[in-house]
């Protein structure tokens, strides 16, 4: 939920200057994981010195900026680490933003991105020992603990201390740690949250892996427990060097075996990354990685029943620069919607044959057997993920004839919900890293299920977790509102169907109509993008003076209102809701009158005369509805405001109809004067539960 990144320099001369704005950039590359607060720690003239501010970057930017310090003295070698918090405990202030310090002189410092569960039980042990705690965040007990545990035993390295410490801390994290006893040196470790770390140097690495080293000097630093409460004083615990098997660092020593000049870049996310180097390697679940030196060590607490990968690869990111930049857009939301004709392209690329409809999906090779053989599928996800399942399960149910749930996963944990070996359960996520899609993903891994991601993020957690997937290739989304990911969802889905029934003999019309719907797509959402000017114009003269706004359709349409509502409040904060028009009756109707605006979803598909009625009831009760019609549907158009899109195929219509309620719901938010990209009290990534 939070952006953290770090940068390390080893023999590579750079003034504080480069220094704070390499953070500063870094920051605000990851700007759209949280944004109420920012914070750095660097070297001082005495000591580890922390900026905080309140608010976006550019904020911390300022405060920096307006500091007298000497900014063009220079560092051989330099470690700092930034932070851009999406507050959990404690509100946004400057005192309970990171970095976290263990005290005034700012010896040990934290940034931290997740959530701490037993941070009560650590501060309750802490206050006993009389140590003062300064802000109502989790993360500080970390940083405490962290003093306290190099108090009690001084000749620790910095690694064993980090082990020490995350021994004893619960819940899901990544940290970097930054201190003055340790200069020059950071040690990060992740358990449950994405952290990467990016390799610059000028000469070719010389191998391009890190081998993984263990240790048990740590391991006894549980041993000793006086106090009863599971917190360890290692005083009398742990003494003389531990046992290191230090078979590393290869890649970074030069041919003479010497260290040579090197960068590390520290995030929690390839985009803050890929503008220094494009050689990164991706830290397992507690794995701690020390940078000292010039060299970057990977230790874990001990090797047996261990079974992560020995060694942890450094890989070249895919990703462009471009990508991650908003060009001529005003918000990465509007260029994400833009960009949708190109994306959902990206998703089809190499998998899609238009010529002899045929759909290969290489991540799901080998495991269509299985899949076709199993008794359910079950769909988990949360938000926009969760749309785009609700919007594929009935021709997911009609292509393949397996039984088809969908479940939030939140709901779905909630309920312990029951899951055997022969379910598959496929895992629809964005970021691949969202807290609730994790835990019910480890939670059916447990039960012997198969796992299947469809996941935008390569690398992250669901993509590693599952037993295969898709990755949807959409690039980069930047913006907190999903949109383009939303279509690569859904025709990743749609492909999976279409691939799973390949061998139905009786489906092939379908599927050619679904697959020649899908060479059309790109076209038909170019049309859609052109009638901007008019979504603009309605947006101003008629909805942003509106408090509500529901939006109705039913089938296929159901989940383009759900995910249309979810737009329009996240980004505009105006209330709207997504209606089933079957359910109108129901309930809402009540709602409706001559004053409550209505978007009605009328494409031509099976249930257009149910809408119709639909059209009839909310008409009768003086509502005035503006419809999202077909081109071409002449009574609609002559009789009513339209929203008119091109025709596609029934399973496919909600690919284009999502469109213009994204572009409404983009321009209502500036209407309102509010920030698109960072909407309030929300975040890209929801990495805590
Ligand atoms: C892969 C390559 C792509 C290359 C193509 C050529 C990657 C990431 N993709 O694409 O660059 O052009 O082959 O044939 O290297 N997976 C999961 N869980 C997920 C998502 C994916 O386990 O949530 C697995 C898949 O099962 C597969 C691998 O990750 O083993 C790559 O998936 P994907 O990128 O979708 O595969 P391809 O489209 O074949
Ligand atoms: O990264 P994920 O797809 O797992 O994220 C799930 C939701 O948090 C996400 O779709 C959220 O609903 C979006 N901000 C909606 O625009």
């Amino acid at each position: 939920m939070c952006g953290i990144f770090g940068y390390c320099n080893f023999l590579v001369e750079r003034d504080r200057r480069f220094i704070l704005n390499t953070l500063l950039n870094g920051l605000s590359r990851l700007e759209y994981r949280g944004y109420d607060s920012a914070g750095m720690s660097v070297d001082g003239d005495n000591g580890i010195q922390i900026y905080k501010e309140v608010g976006k970057v550019s904020a911390l930017r300022e405060l920096v900026e307006s500091q007298s310090i000497d900014f063009d003295k220079t560092f051989i070698s330099h470690s700092g680490m930034a932070h851009t918090r999406w507050a959990t405990h404690g509100k946004p202030s400057r005192i309970n933003s990171h970095p976290h310090r263990s005290g005034i002189d700012n010896e040990f410092t934290i940034i931290h991105n997740g959530i701490i569960t037993n941070y009560k039980e650590i501060k309750t042990f802490l206050l006993k020992k009389d140590i003062v705690f300064e802000t109502e965040t989790d993360t500080e007990v970390v940083i405490k603990l962290t003093k306290y545990l190099y108090d009690s035993q001084k000749d620790i390295s910095f690694t064993d201390l980090v082990k020490a410490v995350v021994k004893e801390v619960e819940g899901g994290f990544s940290f970097i740690f930054k201190s003055s006893r340790y200069p020059d040196e950071l040690v990060a470790t992740r358990r449950g949250s994405p952290l990467l770390i990016g390799v610059k140097t000028s000469q070719k690495l010389k191998v391009d892996f890190v081998d993984v080293e263990f240790s048990e000097g740590a391991e006894r630093a549980t041993l000793n427990d006086p106090t009863g409460t599971g917190f360890v004083d290692v005083a009398s615990g742990t003494t003389g060097a531990p046992h290191l098997n230090r078979s590393m660092s290869r890649a970074f020593l030069s041919e003479d075996g010497s260290p040579q000049p090197i960068e590390y870049f520290l995030a929690s996310d390839a985009s803050a990354i890929v503008e220094h180097t494009k050689r990164v390697l991706y830290l397992e679940d507690d794995d701690i990685a020390h940078i000292g030196a010039g060299e970057l060590h990977i230790h874990r607490l001990r090797r047996e029943n261990d079974n992560s990968p020995i060694s942890r690869t450094i890989e070249t990111l895919e990703i462009e620069l471009a990508e991650i930049m908003k060009g001529s857009f005003d918000h990465f939301m509007q260029k994400e919607i833009y960009e949708q004709p190109e994306s959902v392209v990206n998703t089809m690329r190499g998998r899609v044959n238009f010529e002899d409809h045929k759909i290969t999906l290489g991540g799901l090779r080998g495991y269509l057997s299985t899949i076709r053989r199993a008794r359910r599928i079950v769909f988990i996800a949360c938000g926009t993920s969760y749309h785009s399942c609700l919007a594929t399960r009935a021709v997911f149910e009609e292509l393949t004839e397996i039984p088809t749930q969908i479940e939030l996963a939140s709901d779905f944990l909630d309920r312990r919900s029951p899951i055997f070996r022969d379910d598959v359960c496929v895992f629809v996520s964005q970021s691949g890293e969202t807290a609730d899609t994790i835990l019910a993903m480890r939670y059916c891994l447990e039960r012997g299920a198969l796992a299947v991601g469809i996941t935008n993020t390569v690398g992250s957690s669901i993509s590693r977790e599952t037993h295969c997937g898709v990755h949807i290739n959409a690039g980069p989304e930047i913006g907190v509102a999903s949109t383009k990911a939303y279509t690569s969802q859904y025709i990743a889905l749609v492909m999976m169907a279409l691939q799973l029934s390949e061998d139905k003999l009786s489906t092939e019309n379908r599927r050619k109509e679904i697959i020649d719907g899908l060479y059309l797509l790109p076209g038909h959402i170019k049309e859609v993008l052109a009638t901007a000017g008019d979504l603009q114009q309605l947006s101003k003269d008629t909805l942003s003076k509106e408090k509500s706004l529901l939006i109705m359709g039913r089938g296929y349409q159901n989940a383009t209102c759900l995910e249309g509502a979810l737009k329009i409040k996240e980004i505009s904060y105006m209330h709207s809701e997504g209606i089933l028009a079957g359910e109108l009756k129901h309930g809402p109707l009540a709602l409706v009158d001559e004053n409550m605006p209505v978007i009605l979803i009328m494409t031509q598909d099976s249930l257009y005369p149910k809408v119709q009625s639909a059209l009839q009831q909310v008409s009768a009760r003086k509502g005035q509805p503006i419809i999202i019609c077909n081109t071409g549907d002449d009574n609609l158009i002559n009789d009513y405001r339209t929203i008119k899109v091109p025709k596609t195929a029934d399973c496919l219509q909600g690919l284009i109809n999502v469109v213009p309620l994204q572009l409404l719901s983009y321009y209502l938010a500036v209407l309102n004067g509010q920030d698109v990209d960072f909407p309030r009290n929300l975040a890209k990534s929801v990495t805590v539960e």
